[in-house]
């Protein structure tokens, strides 16, 4: 038989490392957004400038990263009903989702631009889009800004950023107003056809929203963003994806 005896109690081998199982984070973004949050063509997976980001102040604050791709126009509503726990999706930071939603210490600077076609040699600048065709992305600060600009039945409105640059290529528009980095990233990797007019539009900073009840949350990435600038984690990241 078994003879009854109990196999002595071993005490818990130190191995150094704590094997609590980590605080999931589920962060939403819309992944279209190069070279924010794209799908690297080459291995199939989600990278980008917040997608390194997140990682970094995933390992940081202790969470387990869990990133899903979302609908930019539904990321917010997504907070809202607590499908996600925070977004990074180079959001930028308004009155307008300040009342819905609590956002991090800013972590990038960004401004919006118009883009027309190179050989376009009509439209110089923002104040030159009325009456003009405008693609943007649904739900953006971008669309609000082509709304000051023209008709809303002159605005096309898509659910991704690059279907906007599309529709510029094939010239069914004469512009797209979009986040600057990202159509200066657009047009660095080969879309010569496109160029930029006028000026930097607004100036707009980028941050982590999360749900308003979620203050622990909130204060984790904070802390995380903060140590991660001071110890020249992020400096690392920016430089990688943005050169000095
Ligand atoms: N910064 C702009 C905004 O907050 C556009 C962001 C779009 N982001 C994206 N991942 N598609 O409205």
């Amino acid at each position: 038989g078994c003879g009854g005896k109990e196999a002595p109690k071993e005490p818990a081998k130190e191995t150094g490392k704590q094997d609590v199982a980590k605080t999931k984070l589920v962060v939403g973004a819309d992944a279209t957004f190069a070279p924010f949050e794209f799908t690297d063509p080459a291995t199939g997976k989600y990278t980008g400038f917040d997608v390194e980001l997140i990682q970094a102040i995933c390992e940081e604050a202790g969470y387990e990263l869990d990133f899903r791709s979302m609908g930019f126009d539904g990321l917010i509503a997504a907070l809202q009903t607590n499908q996600i726990d925070a977004v990074i999706s180079g959001m930028t930071i308004t009155e307008d989702r300040k009342k819905i939603v609590n956002f991090s210490e800013p972590y990038y600077k960004s401004g919006l631009v118009v883009a027309v076609q190179e050989k376009n040699n009509q439209i110089k600048n923002f104040d030159e889009l009325q009456g003009k065709k405008i693609a943007v992305q649904s739900g953006t600060t971008g669309a609000l800004h082509a709304e000051k600009a023209t008709s809303k039945d002159k605005i096309t409105y898509f659910t991704s950023s690059d279907q906007a640059m599309l529709e510029l290529k094939n010239g069914a528009v004469d512009a797209v107003v979009m986040d600057y980095p990202v159509t200066a990233y657009f047009i660095q990797q080969g879309n010569k056809d496109v160029k930029m007019v006028g000026e930097i539009l607004s100036a707009e900073e980028y941050g982590i929203a999360v749900p308003k009840e979620k203050t622990e949350t909130l204060e984790k990435i904070n802390t995380a963003l903060k140590t991660l600038k001071e110890n020249g984690k992020y400096g690392e990241i920016y430089k990688k994806w943005f050169g000095e």
